[in-house]
Order: structure tokens, then sequence, then C-alpha cells
């Protein structure tokens, strides 16, 4: 991502990085979200408190679960819940507790554009991979699926428990570990989001195979490009006078 601002300067907070900068003439803020729902609630609230921003783009991996959702594609979220919360018998599996409802919506516009940006990623995938990395994944005609994104503390990596969270929820197409998180902080505050993961495994049993290598070498390159595709491209259109976030691929 920041190879693709010119201009980007650094700052830390609360020990991350973020780099405020320009893509397409949009003024943006990168940062790395930082792995599970604490660290992504802070990061969330930073981007929101201290830069002011308007609209968060997320981008990132994540397990698939819905049938049909392969290593390769990308599933773009409409709504999120946390599968590890559960404050029963006080409050309904799953229920956030002071809001009376168990999931958050993405922001309609920006998701619509979103998936706009992933197919028209996914539709030259050949000029952005090359021939030997799409065979490795076994990258063929990867599909973007929009729907419910899950997330919990938990890096999910055994069949058994993949087979579970399909069993309590049956419509969840794939989870991570910090779409909800910011999916609550946004509506706290009244700010987009759109979240976007690229499928890096089943979170099944072979869940960690080659891991290091598919985020370098098919999330990362998915991510800048659909950014990209996003702020720059023929669905693009400015909208906001105060900066959108872009958080790359944890
Ligand atoms: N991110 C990518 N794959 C994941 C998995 N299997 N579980 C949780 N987060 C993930």
């Amino acid at each position: 991502m920041l190879g693709l601002m010119p201009d980007e300067q650094q700052q830390t907070i609360g020990g991350r990085s973020f780099w405020r900068g320009h893509l397409h003439g949009q003024d943006v803020v990168a940062v790395l979200s930082g792995i599970g729902k604490v660290a992504a609630a802070t990061t969330a609230t930073v981007l929101i408190e201290r830069f002011g921003v308007q609209r968060i783009v997320f981008t990132g991996v994540a397990g698939g679960l819905g049938p049909g959702v392969n290593v390769g594609d990308v599933v773009v979220a409409r709504q999120f819940l946390q599968h590890d919360l559960d404050v029963s018998p006080i409050f309904a599996r799953h229920e956030v507790p002071g809001y009376g409802r168990s999931s958050f919506d993405a922001d309609a516009d920006l998701t619509t554009r979103l998936v706009r940006a992933s197919e028209s990623v996914l539709g030259a995938l050949p000029a952005l991979l090359p021939q030997g990395v799409r065979s490795a994944f076994g990258l063929h005609a990867p599909r973007c699926h929009q729907g419910l994104l899950i997330s919990g503390d938990r890096f999910v990596s055994t069949t058994a428990e993949s087979e579970a969270l399909r069993r309590e929820l049956p419509l969840a197409l794939a989870v991570e570990m910090e779409g909800a998180a910011f999916a609550q902080v946004c509506h706290d505050y009244g700010v987009a989001l759109a979240v976007v993961r690229t499928i890096s495994d089943r979170a099944d049993d072979a869940a960690h195979v080659d891991f290091a290598r598919f985020l370098r070498e098919v999330a990362s390159p998915y991510s800048g490009a659909i950014v990209e595709a996003l702020l720059g491209g023929p669905t693009a259109t400015s909208t906001t006078a105060r900066p959108p976030a872009a958080a790359p691929p944890r």
C-alpha cells in the first residue's frame, strides 16, 4: 500500500505507524491494524479520533467457511458478527451488550464500490499474479462473495472448529480476527466501513500451510490492486473532504 502513496509521512500513535499521504489525489491514512479485536478497535479509534477519517476500507485475509468460498476468492462483508462473544444467559448468544443486536452492517455504498473494484481485479488476475503463483495456490477462476463475515480472537485452524462455526452460523462466509471490532467502533462514531478479505485458507487442519507466502505473493498484490481500483479505477468517485483510511493486510 505504501508503495502506491507518493508522499506519505509516518506518525507513531499507540505503538502503531500511521502513514498519511495521498492515493490518486485523495487524502488517506494507511495503517497495519494489528491482529485481534482489541488491536483492531484501538486502531479504528485512533483513525477516527486522531485523523478524523470519515470512511475506512479494511483489506486483509480470512479463512473461508461458506460453501464454494475457496482459497484465492475474495469476500466483501455486508454484515459483521463476533463469533466468540457470549454473554449468555444474560444476553442472547452473540448479542453485543448495550446494542440490542449481534451484527453490524457495512456501509452499503462504499461496499458496493468495493465489490466492483474487487470484481475488476479478479477479472484481470493474469495481469496481477504470475502464472507460477496462480498455479502454486490453485487460483483459476476466483470469485467475489458478499455477506456475513465473522470475527473472533482465534485463528481457526482445525476442521472441528470450522465445522462447529458453520453449524452455529450457517450464513458466515469467512472468519477472521478484526472486522467485527472495526464495525462496532465505526457504528459508534457513524463512520462508513467496507471490508474486503482474500481467502487464504479454509479454516481447517491445513490452514497454516504457506500462510506467509500467501500473504506476500497473493493477498498483498490483491489488496493493493483492489484499493487502487477503488480509488483510481473507473468505478471510483471522490466524495469526501476528510481522509478515508486504508488498512493493508496484516
Ligand atoms: N485469517 C486468515 N485465516 C484465518 C483463520 N483461519 N482464522 C482466523 N483468521 C484468519
